[in-house]
């Protein structure tokens, strides 16, 4: 499988063939993920809430995001790694915005960044593409905005909005983004943005009609159980597979079944110390 790079990425769209890109966090994930031979993998800042536990992507830092996108690019050295850039890593000054979206390709070996928003972020992509660096944009449902937004909601729904979104999308392209993840957005409206850009789209919950998808390691693997949302398409239940393993584990090692002698290691009687 060759690794692609953002001009394969653009070339795919062009032929009309789908990009394929689902979140990893850690080194066996990672591995997986480039087993299965899926084109991009981002390390998304739902590493708050699908690994750490946080309520929100809120309270994710620069140092925990480049933490775990090492782990994945150790696991996934031929996959094209995207490094999400956490709340208030890109919104103080353009300098310290370019630095931290750096850190994710000098430190932690990833080829591109992903920043979240619309025309109050173009100024800042800009320096961030201007450096060298691949910028995967994000608009309709931000959620580091989801406090402003009131709640995961549905974005682009009124003629208003929708225009606005289709406004912002053709932006972000102008400024350098080499990709656009639009994120619950009615899909007429993203099949309309997909149409109106030459850069490739990639939705979640927006539809068929964009020209890659993706999702969360733990909503396709049917890990997550809490929340579910409508757009998530769970391919198989291992929270249910893990749980009843873990379950029989118990169970052997109470019983005494495990470790069997298979599992064991022996030695001369003679060596055995004696009890006295
Ligand atoms: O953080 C994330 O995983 C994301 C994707 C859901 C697009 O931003």
């Amino acid at each position: 499988m060759v690794k692609a790079t953002v001009s394969s990425l653009k070339e795919k769209k062009a032929r009309g063939e789908k990009i394929s890109m689902l979140t990893a966090y850690d080194y066996p994930s990672a591995k997986m993920v480039e087993t299965a031979g899926l084109d991009i993998i981002l390390v998304g800042d739902s590493l708050g809430m699908a690994v750490l536990g946080y309520d929100t992507t809120l309270p994710v830092s620069m140092d925990e995001m480049i933490h775990h996108t090492k782990a994945v690019t150790r696991g996934a050295r031929n996959t094209f790694v995207v490094g999400d850039m956490p709340f208030l890593s890109f919104h103080l000054s353009l300098d310290e915005a370019v630095a931290n979206a750096g850190r994710f390709l000098q430190e932690a070996g990833a080829q591109a960044i992903k920043l979240e928003g619309g025309e109050e972020r173009i100024e800042v992509i800009k320096r961030i593409v201007s450096t060298g660096i691949p910028v995967m944009g994000h608009i309709g449902l931000t959620p580091q905005s989801v406090h402003q937004m009131g709640g995961f909601k549905v974005q682009g729904k009124g003629r208003e909005q929708a225009e606005k979104l289709l406004h912002e999308a053709r932006m972000l392209e102008e400024a350098g983004i080499f990709s656009l993840v639009l994120e619950c957005v009615p899909a007429p409206l993203a099949d309309t943005i997909s149409k109106a850009l030459t850069i490739p789209t990639i939705g979640i919950g927006a539809g068929a009609g964009c020209d890659g998808q993706v999702l969360v390691w733990h909503d396709v693997l049917g890990i997550t159980q809490d929340m579910k949302p409508r757009f998530v398409k769970a391919y198989t239940e291992l929270h249910a597979v893990i749980v009843d393993a873990l379950k029989t584990y118990k169970n052997e090692v109470e019983e005494g079944k495990f470790p069997a002698e298979g599992h064991t290691f022996t030695m001369r009687e003679e060596n055995i110390p004696k009890l006295y």
